[in-house]
């Protein structure tokens, strides 16, 4: 039985995780809901029982816990991670703050594992993970040479304040998330812009796809970009392999690749739809065509739900990969 705290239980991705954890049936015996100052004291009835939401303090971050499920931004994860990690807890952090440190840990479980170095270990973009999981088994049998990305991502990916601005918007507010509306527009801009011109969002999936996958050398670029969807992410993949396929010889791959879902058939308007992908576990493909303009090159649809595989799910599983490797 563990001991576990979810950090930011009243945001989209805490509740995500705490569905997710009793959807596992995660046998625990202890769990603590931590939130900023702002929402302490809230009840929380989870699982038959009455929980009371509290802040996290310096002083509540040194007590040992098994596992820490930690999504409550850059900033908290900064500071409070590595006093959870010196008094002994695992911390399962979904912001970007460690991500890119060498010795911690960046995974997704059907592509990597843990080598726990330390006891942070760093769960990736969103758009990153749905994306690595069917790159994976192309990785394997073709090697890969180049990825070239475009999201099409939801405004659940911005927490509260982003689903907030799509409704708001649907009725003429102005935004207070996003610099410019975001009802009935598309923004090229996710995250802060660096002096490459690329956005964070956009590095972010170019460094976590390359260490991921382990292949520090892999040309990846990508363009991210925010839609007024509220949830479920969608990215358009153009992949180079090193060696040659075919569009039949990469769809058996996905039908046989666990967590993958194969959604094409074009004969009859089939391919993954966020609409549809929202509150599904797996990745969804599709429209996989070859791309002439460049040898062994294919493009690939893919959605999945940002809340659940981009975030919560993953970091549950990531918590499920350790707890098996322990048994
Ligand atoms: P709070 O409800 O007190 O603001 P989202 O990104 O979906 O908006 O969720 C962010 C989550 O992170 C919320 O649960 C929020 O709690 C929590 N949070 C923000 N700052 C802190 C902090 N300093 N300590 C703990 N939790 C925090």
């Amino acid at each position: 039985m563990y001991k576990i705290a979810v950090v930011g239980a009243t945001g989209l991705v805490g509740q995500k995780m705490l569905e997710v954890l009793e959807r596992k049936a995660i046998p625990f015996d202890s769990l603590t809901l931590f939130t900023s100052a702002r929402s302490a004291g809230k009840e929380v009835e989870y699982q038959g029982k009455t929980y009371i939401t509290e802040e996290l303090t310096e002083e509540k971050a040194n007590e040992k816990y098994d596992f820490v499920l930690m999504s409550a931004g850059g900033s908290t994860s900064l500071k409070f991670s590595p006093i959870f990690e010196e008094a002994g807890s695992v911390v399962i952090d979904n912001s970007s703050a460690f991500r890119m440190v060498e010795d911690i840990d960046l995974i997704v479980p059907e592509v990597n594992a843990p080598k726990l170095e330390r006891r942070i270990i760093a769960n990736p973009n969103c758009s990153t993970i749905q994306s690595v999981v069917p790159l994976k088994p192309l990785q394997e049998q073709f090697g890969l040479k180049r990825v070239a990305y475009t999201t099409y991502q939801a405004v659940s990916g911005s927490g509260v304040a982003g689903r907030n601005d799509l409704i708001n918007g649907a009725k003429g507010e102005a935004p207070k998330n996003y610099p410019h509306p975001i009802y009935n527009n598309v923004l090229p801009h996710i995250d802060d812009f660096l002096d490459t011109g690329y956005t964070k969002e956009e590095q972010k999936m170019i460094d976590e796809t390359k260490k991921i996958l382990g292949l520090p050398d892999l040309k990846v670029t990508a363009t991210c970009v925010r839609v007024p969807v509220q949830d479920s992410h969608s990215v358009a993949i153009n992949v180079t392999l090193e060696n040659p396929a075919t569009v039949e010889a990469i769809r058996e791959i996905f039908e046989q690749t666990e967590g993958v879902v194969l959604i094409d058939d074009v004969e009859n308007n089939q391919y993954p739809l966020a609409v549809n992908t929202t509150g599904k576990e797996e990745v969804f493909v599709g429209r996989i065509r070859e791309d002439d303009t460049l040898e062994n090159s294919f493009h690939i649809w893919c959605t999945a739900d940002n809340l659940l595989k981009g975030a919560a799910l993953n970091a549950v599983q990531i918590l499920e990969q350790i707890h098996n490797q322990n048994k």
